[in-house]
């Protein structure tokens, strides 16, 4: 039929009732805030808020309700902000700091002094927010944990069926005693251990207490991660956190790809953002979008705070002592330039000695090769043992008085290995070097405290820890920073500019020259309240339990060989499969909708090392499930007997 036929002609009847209409339109008019309703001609039903006072959420935002009045400033989600309007936080309601410009590093007399504002945030914790949805049901307070109901998903994304019903005793399908791979006999993975409703128990309960070595090779960690935390529901025969929940929080998930729901893992080039970090960013562009720091007015008080926020939030979570110790730029690559270019091109000279691991990415290589070509010094690498742990002894026999800098990263994107770096940096440390730590790969899986791992810098980016892309972080110790000179010139960096002459702003602006990535360090500070709620030492521990086991079955499959066997490892299960090339299984994977990286993972070194050019990455993170596990190992498995049967 065509549409035309619906187009009324003169003295037809409409094919619609028009009192009908009518009333619809007034409902839904009804639902603008009063200006919009004005503004449409409309006689709106609800009273107008005064002016300054309570906004009306948007429609379609996170767990707002259209109509529902939400505090200004007050992120769609949150009900941690006072409801009485907020202040105008202009440049005046700022307690100025004196700062000598000598202090500045711009070389001018201490007793020159220039007024420098403090950019507090306004809210605290309170500006950033995560779904209303991961509020306790009952208590209606924030919880430390993702409760296992459900109901708890976020409502704007849609559900996947219950693995097994809440309630019933978890036991991942392939885990099942008649399918629990019998190599690993009593030491095979069951349900979580369970203590009394309800306890967070600080004893960590771990399916290996010790290394087991499998027939395949592969020896389990035994070390799933420090600081672990048992979080057991009132039920108390629930899995620390329910992934189905989880789930429901990242809409891309929901995605089919090949006729097939998506099996997201290639989490170590990036992982997926959560509801709450999409609304936030939408938010910020609704509602706070300005430039920071350079006017009186309210968008860039509001944009200010959301910044700063964030970046409080950066600091909290990797437990910085000091948050103008944190600088924001685009992702680790960028981190990692802005230290050679600065630190490395002051403190590097002639003969000097750079080490680096032969695990690096080569973003933790290339700029650390190219300064030393440029100044004479020598690049030199701790070597790995055929499971691709680094060789510690071999490391001390690198340090002398010549080495400047140990660059190392935290975990190794291709291998997933995760590296001593706390025993690396107190080597290097006697030895007078610095040590910068590459978190791109460890961020994500495990507890950061930079505090605890001592090193002078530790980078990260933000799109690694279901944030953003485009924004990343250098943490540096206050002294290391200040000593620093600024990388880039423009711009948010100064506090004085004259043609003879320029003074430059304290850290951390020093280093933020030009109007950064404002809305995507709010996005990453949503992304770290989001990773808080469900608790990284859980996050830890489902992960390393879905990677003991993914390790166990992929190493199973006649043909393949995995690389990368350190007992101590962390999301990322590398292997190639006799008989295929690695961008093959990659396609048939991707045809039943399973999404690996392929290649050499931007770390050539490492995988030559292994006696390789490329490998199949799959990589996990704590929205994986052990049935994707078992759709991948499904494929493989099928490669793998085609290709011996013919
Ligand atoms: N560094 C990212 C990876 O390992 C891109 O895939």
């Amino acid at each position: 039929m065509s549409t035309s036929g619906f187009i009324p002609t003169s003295g037809a009847q409409p094919p619609f009732d028009p009192a009908l209409l009518a009333s619809m339109a007034s409902a839904l008019f009804g639902a603008l805030p009063g200006e919009q309703a004005r503004a449409a001609g409309v006689q709106a039903p609800v009273s107008l808020a005064p002016a300054g006072s309570p906004l009306v959420s948007p429609a379609g935002f996170g767990p707002g309700v259209p109509g529902t009045p939400i505090p200004q400033g007050q992120v769609p989600g949150t009900n941690l902000l006072p409801a009485s309007p907020t202040p105008v936080l202009s440049l005046a309601h700022r307690a100025p700091a004196l700062l000598p410009h000598a202090a500045a590093g711009n070389g001018l007399p201490d007793n020159v002094v220039t007024q420098l504002p403090a950019y507090e945030p306004r809210f605290g914790s309170g500006v950033l927010g995560v779904p209303e949805a991961m509020r306790h049901p009952a208590t209606g307070s924030a919880s430390p944990f993702y409760f296992v109901s459900d109901s708890l998903g976020h409502p704007s994304a849609g559900g996947l069926p219950l693995a097994a019903p809440i309630g019933e005793d978890f036991v991942p399908a392939a885990l099942a005693p008649s399918a629990a791979p019998s190599a690993l006999g009593s030491a095979a993975p069951t349900r979580p251990a369970t203590t009394p409703a309800g306890v967070i128990s600080s004893e960590p309960k771990y399916y290996f207490v010790d290394s087991v070595v499998l027939p395949n090779g592969y020896v389990t960690p035994a070390k799933p991660a420090p600081h672990a935390t048992v979080f057991v529901s009132s039920a108390g025969q629930r899995p620390p956190f329910d992934v189905n929940a989880i789930r429901r929080d990242f809409p891309i998930l929901q995605e089919r790809v090949n006729g097939k729901p998506l099996v997201w893992l290639d989490n170590a080039a990036t992982t997926h953002k959560p509801q709450s970090v999409i609304d936030r960013i939408a938010y910020f562009y609704a509602h706070e979008n300005s430039n920071i720091h350079r006017a009186a007015h309210e968008l860039a008080a509001r944009a200010t705070d959301a910044y700063e926020g964030a970046r409080e939030r950066v600091k909290t979570f990797i437990n910085a002592p000091d948050v103008n110790e944190v600088i924001f730029v685009r992702g680790t690559t960028e981190a990692i330039n802005l230290v050679a270019k600065s630190w490395g091109a002051q403190h590097i000279g002639a003969g000097d000695e750079i080490i680096v691991s032969n695990l690096e990415h080569h973003a933790n290589i290339v700029p650390w090769q190219q300064l030393a070509a440029a100044k004479g010094a020598k690049l030199r690498v701790i070597p790995v043992d055929d499971s691709g742990q680094v060789l510690l002894d071999e490391y001390q026999k690198l340090l002398n008085s010549r080495t400047k800098l140990v660059s190392v990263t935290q975990v190794s994107n291709a291998l997933g290995t995760v590296v001593p770096v706390k025993q690396i940096v107190e080597l290097a440390h006697r030895a007078g070097a610095r040590v910068l730590v590459d978190g791109a790969q460890s961020i994500s899986h495990m507890r950061v405290d930079v505090q605890d791992i001592g090193a002078d810098f530790f980078v990260f980016s933000g799109h690694k820890v279901f944030g953003p892309t485009g924004i990343g972080v250098v943490w540096g110790k206050r002294e290391v920073l200040e000593d620093m000179p600024p990388w880039q010139g423009g711009g948010n960096m100064i506090a004085d500019v004259t043609f003879e002459k320029t003074v430059f702003q304290p850290i951390p602006n020093k280093f933020e020259a030009g109007t950064g990535n404002i809305a995507d360090a709010v996005g990453l500070g949503a992304a770290i309240d989001y990773v808080n709620r469900i608790g990284i030492e859980n996050i830890a521990r489902y992960e390393h339990d879905l990677l003991v086991y993914g390790m166990q079955v992929l190493g199973d499959v006649r043909g393949v060989r995995l690389i990368g066997t350190a007992a101590d490892k962390a999301s990322v299960m590398s292997f190639v499969l006799a008989g295929y090339t690695t961008a093959e299984v990659g396609e048939a994977l991707n045809e039943e909708g399973i999404a690996v990286r392929t290649g050499h993972h931007c770390a050539q070194p490492i995988l030559r090392r292994m006696g390789v050019e490329t490998t199949v990455r799959p990589s996990l993170a704590f929205y994986n499930t052990f049935e994707e596990i078992d759709r991948l190992l499904a494929v493989v498995q099928r490669l793998a007997s085609v290709r011996r049967a013919g």
